[in-house]
């Protein structure tokens, strides 16, 4: 079995880098919330190593969280970061104290104490570090054992250990990017715990390919290919593991960029040679999105036919057993919630949740351990040529919500056409790889032009060109002058249908990514 660290989650908000971190050293890892992790779970687990997450408790409230106490008991390393350096300090008998005065928030330096540590080797550089700290709460004293490696000026006991019994605990958070040699602690923590690093997509692909085979038999399984990074590497790799044993649905509903039902049903089926079905259901789709403007009411149109057409075809697969999903590791993961209460819906998002219960299919989920970039490392391992493993997210509803107002085939040529020229402008210029998403907007409006001596009067568009780094916020990409002046010429000039062209520079939040 592949050696493994587990990462025990208080809640805080970056706990997820600690495990990028890890596996960026090709050490594999999982996070598990604090409620699950029982002794019963520990034993069958068998982690090399224990690291405790930050989190927004604080100790010296009653009921607050605390792992189980047989974690120290077990002999393997233990590393506690903030909440979790306090948790463990609280548990062995050391003492935490809340105060406002203590308090630390931001970059901060960290000066080595008199002794060095071998989870320190080669981190301090020029006699201190720099950290990120985000503490309110602080340790007043360590517990018998400990002895104190690194000072803050906030922080007295910044970095302790207990070398003997390898209990580490930081104050500081070395998985985040303003921590920039954070990297350091966890190669030694890694070396410290005698983790083979020896987790690469090679490995993976060998092993999911192995799980894919004993989980499915000689059973059928159909797979809802979008054309997406997600689904297509997960359709490649259920494909070297099974073959013909799988059927790929790949649903045109007519809301697709320029070229792209070509671009994927050549490659799945005449590179990749996979049973195909190519599902063409514009005519559905536009049918009924016919008079429809509200967003709410587009997005539901298309997601509720959207299964009824997968359904249509799966059915038509003779004793398929189950539906593949490219589901992904940052979807499994069960978050601490301290707050409760639903948050509200901003726009309800396309997806097939539900439709394995009700068709009575089992799932195949082979990228549930994988976080985005895995995937895309797992997808160039497996052949699919960069380009297309590098694209920009798309999403379910596709063009749909790039058309405010009501969606008309002569619109939707028009908006193929000018995104086409946009993303052919930000290859040309070197940034495509740099930007998080960009596409065209259609708007709702014609203005009046000019265009040689002739009045024009055509619709106008938004460019939309983001960096962000999971969706959840983004900020408008700074395209230069020359770069807006070239496009918006050059999109005039090929797209018949648009006379003027716009730039929109709202970040999320406020606004959102798409326009819909
Ligand atoms: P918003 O517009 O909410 O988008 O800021 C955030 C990210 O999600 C994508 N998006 C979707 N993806 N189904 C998807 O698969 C959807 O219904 C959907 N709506 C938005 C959007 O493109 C951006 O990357």
């Amino acid at each position: 079995m592949t050696d493994r660290i587990l990462i025990i989650d208080f809640g805080s908000q970056v706990t997820q880098l600690i495990a990028r971190r890890l596996r960026e050293l090709n050490v594999y890892c999982e996070i598990h919330p604090f409620q699950n992790v029982t002794d019963g779970f520990l034993a069958e687990y068998a982690p090399k190593a224990i690291i405790l997450s930050g989190g927004p408790a604080s100790v010296t409230d009653e009921g607050s969280p605390r792992p189980p106490y047989s974690i120290f008991e077990t002999g393997i390393p233990v590393l506690g970061i903030c909440y979790g350096q306090q948790v463990m300090m609280h548990m062995l008998g050391g003492q935490v104290e809340s105060g406002h005065k203590t308090a630390e928030f931001g970059r901060a330096y960290v000066s080595p104490g008199a002794e060095s540590l071998p989870l320190l080797e080669g981190w301090f550089s020029e006699g201190r570090e720099q950290v990120w700290m985000s503490h309110g709460d602080h340790v007043s004293a360590i517990a018998s054992g400990f002895e104190v490696y690194g000072t803050s000026p906030n922080a007295p006991f910044a970095i302790t250990g207990d070398a003997a019994r390898n209990f580490y605990a930081v104050q500081f958070h070395p998985e985040v990017h303003h921590t920039p040699n954070g990297r350091r602690i966890y190669e030694n923590f890694i070396d410290l715990a005698g983790c083979k690093r020896d987790w690469t997509m090679g490995a993976y692909r060998e092993e999911a390919i192995e799980k894919i085979r004993e989980q499915v038999g000689d059973k059928k399984v159909i797979c809802g290919l979008s054309g997406g990074v997600d689904s297509s590497v997960a359709a490649v790799l259920i494909h070297e593991a099974i073959g013909d044993q799988l059927t790929c649905v790949f649903v045109d509903h007519g809301l697709l960029r320029q070229g792209e039902a070509e671009e994927v049903v050549t490659m799945f089926r005449d590179h990749y040679n996979m049973q195909l079905i190519h599902a063409d259901e514009q005519d559905l789709f536009l049918g009924a999105l016919e008079g429809v403007s509200d967003p709410e009411e587009k997005r539901k149109t298309i997601g509720r036919l959207f299964i009824d057409v997968f359904q249509k075809h799966a059915n038509e697969i003779d004793g398929a057993e189950f539906l593949a999903q490219g589901t992904l590791y940052p979807d499994v993961i069960e978050s601490v919630s301290f707050s409760g209460g639903p948050s509200v819906t901003i726009k309800s998002h396309h997806n097939v949740g539900g439709l394995p219960e009700k068709m009575g299919l089992k799932l195949v989920e082979p990228l549930r351990e994988l976080f985005k970039d895995e995937v895309r490392r797992l997808g160039v391992e497996l052949g699919l040529p960069k380009h297309f493993i590098g694209r920009h997210p798309f999403p379910g509803p596709g063009l749909a919500i790039r058309c405010p107002g009501e969606i008309t085939r002569d619109k939707l040529d028009i908006l193929r056409q000018a995104d086409a020229v946009y993303i052919d402008q930000i290859r040309r210029h070197g940034l495509y790889d740099e930007i998080w998403q960009a596409f065209v907007a259609i708007l709702p409006v014609r203005t009046v032009g000019v265009m040689g001596d002739g009045r024009t009067y055509d619709y106008a568009c938004a460019l939309r060109a983001v960096t962000s780094v999971d969706g959840m916020t983004a900020d408008y990409y700074p395209f230069s002058h020359e770069f807006l002046g070239e496009t918006a010429t050059r999109i005039i000039n090929e797209v018949k249908g648009i006379n003027r062209v716009t730039y929109d520079i709202t970040s999320k939040p406020p606004g959102t990514i798409e326009w819909e």
